[in-house]
């Protein structure tokens, strides 16, 4: 038996955890009382990458990094006083600082993600709980949104983790896709391609930070067909490889979150998001610590780690 990755044996070494977990629902539900459930941090303020899409370019300082030892105290102060469940590693490039993953997996051992774009070769953490790695299209779509042979060397580090790591290292990885204007018409290809040495899928929509940006697609019948053909195709392939649920994909058809740049049902209270500095970033983790920031526009959000928990009736 196997929940999101997660083995019989495993869920009972958790059983702890899961205590936390529903007693916050369960505050929720009842008393409405709003207690972070996940946590996400940029660890690092590098990336390899310069990629069309992506808001943490938008708002990134040259600043200095945190040390293992400031990362601890970060862990200690925002994560663990707040029994999160699950950390999701981000960046910039988070497998550039194998040192402070070491760290996060030592404090929380298989409940933490690595967002990469899969570029730089798939270290083998024990522990980990599993890779998210970005594709944004078909080769030739993904390289035209992440640079040249972008792709290319995503595709065979993927390969590689998954021949050199045994015979289960394919559950490991699971990809995450960001969907857009320019590549929303591959998703059906995408899923093939990556269905034999990936354990999941997931989907979220590009959530633009300017009115009019190009890359966003609009709500109406284009998008709206593409979220029905999504739901479609969860039938063909079994074992819920796509993981969205559908709840959350008819919320990807409209306005979910807010109104302009404010979150309105948007529960951005349920993710603690730290940047490399591990201050707290809002209003969400795609947003900024620092007020005079650019900020993400609320109205045309499809950030999946949010909608999801509108989806099963948490709001803001
Ligand atoms: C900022 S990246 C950091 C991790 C890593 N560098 C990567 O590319 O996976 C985290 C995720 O955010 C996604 N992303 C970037 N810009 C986005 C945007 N404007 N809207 C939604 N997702 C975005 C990326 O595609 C990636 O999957
Ligand atoms: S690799 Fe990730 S962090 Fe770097 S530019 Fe691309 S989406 Fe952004
Ligand atoms: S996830 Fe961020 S951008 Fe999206 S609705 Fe929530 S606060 Fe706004």
């Amino acid at each position: 038996m196997e929940i999101m990755g997660r083995g019989f044996k495993q869920i009972i070494q958790e059983m702890p955890c899961y205590i936390h977990i529903f007693s916050k629902f369960a505050g929720y539900r009842l008393l409405h009382k709003k207690s972070p459930l996940y946590g996400s941090a940029d660890i690092i303020n590098v990336c390899n990458l310069h990629c069309e899409h992506c808001y943490w370019w938008l708002n990134r300082k040259e600043n200095e990094e945190l040390t293992v030892e400031q990362w601890k105290k970060v862990i200690d102060e925002k994560f663990k006083k707040n029994h999160v469940f699950i950390i999701t590693l981000v960046g910039g490039e988070p497998t550039l600082r194998p040192d402070v993953i070491e760290l996060f997996i030592k404090e929380f051992p298989k409940r933490i993600c690595i967002v990469s774009n899969g570029t730089i070769p798939l270290k083998k953490f024990e522990n980990l709980y599993f890779y998210w790695i970005s594709i944004d299209g078909t080769k030739e779509i993904h390289n035209k949104i992440r640079g040249d042979q972008a792709w290319e060397r995503t595709r065979k580090n993927v390969l590689d983790y998954v021949t050199n790591n045994g015979e289960k290292a394919w559950k490991d990885i699971w990809i995450t896709m960001t969907i857009n204007s320019q590549n929303y018409k591959t998703v059906p290809d995408v899923i093939e391609e990556w269905y034999d040495y990936s354990n999941k899928i997931g989907f979220q929509f590009h959530t633009p930070f300017m009115k009019n940006d190009p890359l966003w697609l609009p709500f109406g019948p284009e998008r709206t067909a593409l979220v029905d053909k999504i739901i479609a195709m969860k039938e063909k392939y079994d074992d819920d490889y796509i993981i969205n649920p559908n709840s959350q994909l008819e919320l990807m058809k409209k306005n979910w979150g807010g109104k302009g740049t404010v979150p309105v049902d948007c529960p951005t209270w349920a993710i603690i998001s730290v940047d490399h500095l591990g201050r707290e970033k809002q209003p969400c983790c795609i947003g900024s610590a620092e007020s005079k920031s650019m900020k993400p526009i609320c109205e045309e959000c499809g950030l999946g780690c949010y909608s999801v928990l509108v989806g099963y009736g948490m709001k803001g």
